[in-house]
């Protein structure tokens, strides 16, 4: 980052503290001037009104049961499809602003973390809270690399899969089964209490974190039909990941320390967003109190889909598919027509340019001088220009997001495009431990569960078979396989 480009960065994120400050001083209870910190809601079906206390800026949605029609009818709820405006938890991780692009991890900007930190100093901070120092980072640094070994019963069930499974189907079901070799840090066998204790929470964050790469490797070595490496513990954490891809039979192989950094940023730029689907789903799992084996396959089976992390993947696709800078007009019509979707733009909580997407643009040019440029680079460079300047994006702040340019760094890298949620998972599981910590330290947790509006049958009786009518259902064809086909012709 240039020494201008670090001012506007780091103005940006001291004017913001400013506004906080600002806000504090009005709302403090000593302050001149004091404001209400109430909502008055009246209710006109009974005009009836109801004085809702704003607690950081937002409101109880418990308080919404008091506004009843009537004596029997439970209050009103909260309806909010995709939670898009609803808070579940109060964070004390990371940071978003999205309309002025702002991400901070436990207050750092991520721009200065992409540049001067690593990535398992990037896990010290998300999951304990603050940067470690020297003895604290080495400390760190020796319990992930000595969790990296699998039990070799593990390794087998890995070489069971197919050899073209998805590499993230295999990923997820290898760490659910992970946790099975761990009876003693399953709650289900050894009681709800065990994650109180520090030292059994941390055991589990150095195996989560130590051996993600590992599996991650396995599984890509599964699918090009090569042996599995063992792990090299003296290495960094993303230079044992190169190792364990990479080495064939070179006695002293030596991953590309440039391949090396780019991915120690791209991991700390994946590390942590918040809320998003994949954790929010980490925090939903966990909410019942279940091992974190199983909540973190759960939450990488959330970021497994094309809205979420396999967005990277679907970029390529879509690059790919338009292939030359001609066809971007009709591209963005079809596109405009709601006939196609461009991937990698947009956000829920962005309405800027992703933060992310700035500094992996910069690092994927990086890449490319160590390894040759990626053709696609140049539909995606122009596929954002012209989209950038059409009045359908710019109305509804569609910005690129960090999916845009990582799957093309991941691909001038050499990996297939289903590797690429494999690889974004590997970091973001830090963040998923992160909240899994602050979830058991929050007296305000309590299991997830949501409400419904109910719009379905209300009373029905059982009509005996013999007496029903055709069902009205949705229709129940499915394809069959190749082998039903030939069955089938057969017994004609
Ligand atoms: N291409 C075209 N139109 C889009 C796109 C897009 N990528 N994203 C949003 N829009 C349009 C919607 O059609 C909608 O238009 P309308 O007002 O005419 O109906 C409007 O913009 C608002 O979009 P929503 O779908 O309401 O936005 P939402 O916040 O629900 O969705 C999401 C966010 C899922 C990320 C969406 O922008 C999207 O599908 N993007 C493409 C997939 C992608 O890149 N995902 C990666 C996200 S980053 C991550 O997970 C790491």
């Amino acid at each position: 980052m240039s020494y201008l480009n670090r001012i506007d960065v780091i103005s940006s994120h001291l004017n913001k503290q400013q506004d906080e400050d600002e806000e504090y001083l009005i709302d403090s209870p000593t302050g001149a001037t004091t404001k209400k910190e109430t909502i008055t809601v009246t209710d006109n079906r009974t005009g009836k009104s109801y004085d809702f206390k704003i607690k950081n800026g937002t409101l109880n949605a418990n308080l919404f049961k008091e506004v009843s029609e009537t004596a029997d009818d439970n209050g009103l709820m909260i309806y909010d499809p995709g939670f898009q405006n609803t808070a579940v938890v109060t964070s004390y991780i990371t940071y978003i602003d999205g309309d002025k692009g702002i991400l901070r991890y436990r207050g750092y900007p991520i721009e200065e973390l992409a540049e001067r930190s690593n990535f398992l100093e990037v896990a010290y901070l998300l999951i304990n809270g603050n940067l470690p120092n020297k003895s604290q980072l080495d400390q760190w640094n020796n319990k992930i690399m000595t969790h990296t070994f699998l039990h070799e019963n593990l390794v087998a069930m890995m070489k069971t899969f197919r050899y073209d499974a998805h590499p993230m189907g295999m990923v997820i079901s290898t760490v659910a089964a992970l946790g099975t070799f761990y009876p003693e840090s399953n709650p289900a066998l050894a009681g709800q209490e065990i994650f109180k204790s520090e030292s059994v929470r941390n055991k589990q964050i150095f195996r989560i974190v130590g051996k993600l790469p590992t599996i991650a490797a396995s599984a890509w070595r599964h699918r090009i039909g090569r042996p599995y490496n063992t792990p090299v513990n003296h290495l960094g954490y993303t230079e044992n990941f190169l190792y364990m891809l990479d080495k064939l039979s070179e006695p002293d192989y030596k991953p590309n320390p440039v391949l090396c950094r780019a991915l120690e940023i791209l991991f700390i730029l994946h590390a942590d967003h918040e809320l998003n689907c994949s954790t929010a789903a980490m925090r939903h799992i966990a909410s019942s109190g279940t091992d974190p084996y199983t909540a973190v396959a759960g939450a990488a089976g959330a970021l497994y889909g094309p809205l979420h992390g396999g967005a990277n993947e679907a970029v390529l696709d879509m690059l790919t598919h338009i292939g030359t800078k001609e066809n971007i007009p009709q591209f963005i019509a079809d596109v405009k027509g709601k006939k196609k979707k461009l991937m990698g733009f947009g956000h829920r909580i962005y309405k800027n340019y992703d933060p992310r997407a700035k500094i992996i643009r910069r690092v994927a040019y990086e890449v490319f001088e160590s390894l040759g440029k990626e053709p696609l680079i140049e539909v995606a460079t122009e596929l954002e220009k012209q989209a950038l300047s059409d009045e359908y994006f710019v109305s509804r702040k569609l910005y690129p997001n960090v999916d845009f340019y990582s799957g093309l760094i991941y691909k001038a890298m050499g990996f297939p495009t289903d590797m690429f949620p494999v690889l974004f998972m590997i970091p973001r599981a830090v963040g998923w431990l992160a909240h899994w910590v602050e979830h058991l330290e929050d007296p305000e947790t309590k299991i997830y569960r949501p409400r419904q509006v109910y719009k379905g049958e209300w009373y029905r009786n059982y009509i005996p078979i013999e007496g029903r009518p055709p069902a009205k259902v949705r229709s129940q064809d499915s394809y069959s396989s190749s082998t039903t086909k030939r069955y089938s012709k057969l017994s004609q």
